[in-house]
């Protein structure tokens, strides 16, 4: 048995805000944004336009492209950290929405490492409960919790969504997950490094709050890590792997990371010229990127790797 990717989509919402615009409003400039985080642009959502719904039009493509109806859908996972509301989740309103009558449905939340968390929880869900078909969606409106008067977080994310269809095959050398490896570290100085401190506790819908260097710092160690323990645990090297596919928060903290730990740079996927820091979503609209522009193929062995708040990370090996 494995359990294969047998569609895969992104949507991003229509509207497109360059570094340029931004410095109309604040105190900022397209040079400063670019070259501290290699961003050019980012998508935002429209004000009636929420993470359930970029995630419904992934959705729908993601099971057109697997050949699968909503009806024979076992599951629905949606990775979310800015969800529409408190409860229901967003996977209910996709479920009701897509017409999955049959599947059960429900949000994660790993921050930006949502996606890869997702993954492990579809990928045991299915070899525990025997699902056949999971759809497991990141969808993300970050640009909905920051404060756009601080100009050193608002400039850095944007919004979107991806999906997979993950199916189980009966051979087992068909690919799909490879393996998957989670980890979280709530002690103080890394739980208050990113935050957003909405709900209950200060009775707002929260603003996104850093401590850009240390996360930036962070980030390297916890993904070069996550990637080389992966990859030992598994026996495999860097040159088993035809495509490094990171959470894309910024260009600088992913070539440095490459530089410094020593991975090779030619195999690095980065779009956060795109779309800006999408948290969960950035790997699916990476690797749909990357699929459109006849970089990554069907067979090929991708490493993902992420890291958010939480601190939370981890790193997942696929042949899609
Ligand atoms: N435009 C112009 N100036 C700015 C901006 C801006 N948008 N933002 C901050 N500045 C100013 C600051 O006010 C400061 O000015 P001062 O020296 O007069 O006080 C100066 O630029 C330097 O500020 P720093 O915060 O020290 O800038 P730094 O070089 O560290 O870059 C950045 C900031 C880009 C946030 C960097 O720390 C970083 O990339 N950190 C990683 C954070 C990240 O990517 N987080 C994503 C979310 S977490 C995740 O997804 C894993």
């Amino acid at each position: 048995m494995a359990n294969v990717i047998a569609g895969i989509s992104s949507h991003l919402p229509e509207r497109i805000v360059t570094n340029d615009e931004l410095s109309q409003a604040l105190d900022t400039s397209h040079e400063w944004i670019f070259t501290r985080t290699g961003i050019e642009k980012r998508h935002i959502a429209a004000t009636n336009e929420f993470s359930s719904d970029l995630g419904i039009t992934a959705a729908m493509v993601a099971l057109g492209k697997a050949g699968v109806a909503p009806k024979d859908v076992d599951a629905i996972i949606v990775s979310t950290t800015t969800a529409d509301r408190r409860f229901p989740s967003c996977a209910c309103r996709i479920q009701g929405e897509i017409g999955a009558a049959r599947a059960f449905a429900f949000d994660i939340n790993a921050a930006c490492a949502g996606f890869i968390y997702g993954l492990a929880v579809a990928d045991s869900m299915m070899n525990s409960m025997r699902l056949k078909n999971v759809l497991l969606v990141a969808a993300e409106t970050l640009t909905k919790f920051v404060d756009w008067s601080d100009r050193a977080t608002c400039v850095l994310f944007g919004d979107g969504a991806g999906a997979f269809v993950l199916q189980t095959v009966d051979d087992p050398a068909a690919g799909g997950i490879i393996a998957t490896k989670l980890y979280s570290d709530g002690t103080e100085a890394k739980y208050n490094s990113i935050l957003s401190h909405g709900g209950p506790q200060n009775g707002n819908r929260g603003y996104i709050t850093m401590v850009g260097r240390a996360v930036f710092k962070y980030a390297i160690d916890c993904m070069a890590s996550s990637m080389n323990e992966i990859l030992e645990e598994n026996k495999m090297t860097i040159d088993d792997i035809d495509w490094i596919i990171p959470h894309q928060a910024n260009k600088r903290i992913l070539e440095s990371m490459c530089k410094i730990r020593d991975f090779p740079i030619e195999k690095l996927i980065v779009t956060t010229q795109e779309h800006a820091n999408t948290s969960s979503a950035s790997i699916p609209l990476a690797l749909s990127q990357a699929m459109a522009d006849g970089k990554v193929k069907s067979g090929d062995t991708l490493l993902f790797t992420a890291m958010g708040a939480g601190l939370v990370w981890g790193a997942s090996i696929v042949r899609i």
